[in-house]
């Protein structure tokens, strides 16, 4: 689904570039769950950023359900993201002026979908983040943790194929992050997408198939996941939401 062949990003020229990734290649399976993990500066963003189509790469090629994206150009790109990806970021990069339903229902509006199709699946997606009650509220109204669940909303309600998301637990405290990981958990394994999370958390590591570790714009290492492990604390996940309802 997602097939990164010897990406290398270089940054400036001569004395003062940074090689920010080096000859990076990977392949990432539908349904499969991918976190890349890595000292601060080590080309995570980058390299995700990249992946995404958000940002060319100096070398390599990038193939995403079957397309290769570093072909494209820049008219040709965002129709691509907006039909085959999701991007959660760490600052959530919501419109001020507009709701939390408005917010999450942005791809679908912009990719031509009716209003009452866009709220009604925004809304849906709301609900399943806990979110309902603040779905008329403005960003500034929200918590960082409501924010991003928003924007998860967001990068999930055009039902892409690949998800990215930049540290997308960041924010969130414990239950709640855990809430965030179950969904993409059940959005990459049972609905078979594609999903990249770069983390520094340690819990992350529980939704899983592979971890990857980059220092230095280098693919270093690469270790089973506990995949498995949070699949089977869903019944637990749930209580908690009740809970709260
Ligand atoms: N637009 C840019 N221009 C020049 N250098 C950049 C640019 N963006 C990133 N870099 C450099 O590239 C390297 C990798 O940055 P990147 O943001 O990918 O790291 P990261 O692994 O995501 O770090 P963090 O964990 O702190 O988010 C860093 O040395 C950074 O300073
Ligand atoms: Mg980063």
């Amino acid at each position: 689904m997602v097939e990164l062949q010897k990406i290398t990003k270089i940054f400036g020229r001569g004395e003062t570039s940074v090689h920010a990734v080096n000859n990076v290649s990977l392949n990432i399976q539908p349904g499969e769950i991918v976190v890349i993990m890595g000292p601060s500066g080590s080309g995570k963003t980058t390299l995700v950023s990249i992946a995404g189509g958000l940002m060319k790469p100096t070398d390599g090629t990038i193939i995403i359900d079957g397309t290769d994206i570093t072909a494209k150009n820049e008219r040709q790109l965002p129709k691509i993201r907006l039909t085959t990806m999701g991007f959660i970021f760490q600052s959530f990069n919501l419109l001020q002026n507009l709701t939390a339903m408005e917010n999450a229902a942005i791809p679908l509006l912009l990719a031509g979908q009716s209003k009452q199709t866009a709220f009604d699946k925004s809304r849906a997606l709301l609900e399943r983040l806990n979110l309902s009650h603040r779905s008329h509220a403005r960003p500034r109204e929200l918590s960082g943790g409501e924010q991003q669940r928003v924007a998860i909303a967001r990068a999930l309600v055009n039902n892409p194929k690949v998800i990215f998301a930049d540290e997308p637990t960041a924010n969130l405290d414990r239950a709640i992050g855990h809430q965030v990981m179950q969904l993409l958990c059940s959005v990459g394994c049972e609905q078979g997408k594609s999903v990249i999370i770069v983390s520094h958390d340690e819990r992350i590591k529980d939704v899983a198939h592979r971890v990857i570790y980059i220092e230095d714009g280098k693919l270093i290492r690469e270790e089973p996941g506990q995949h498995n492990r949070i699949c089977t604390m869903r019944a637990h996940s749930y209580q908690l939401r009740d809970q709260r309802a």
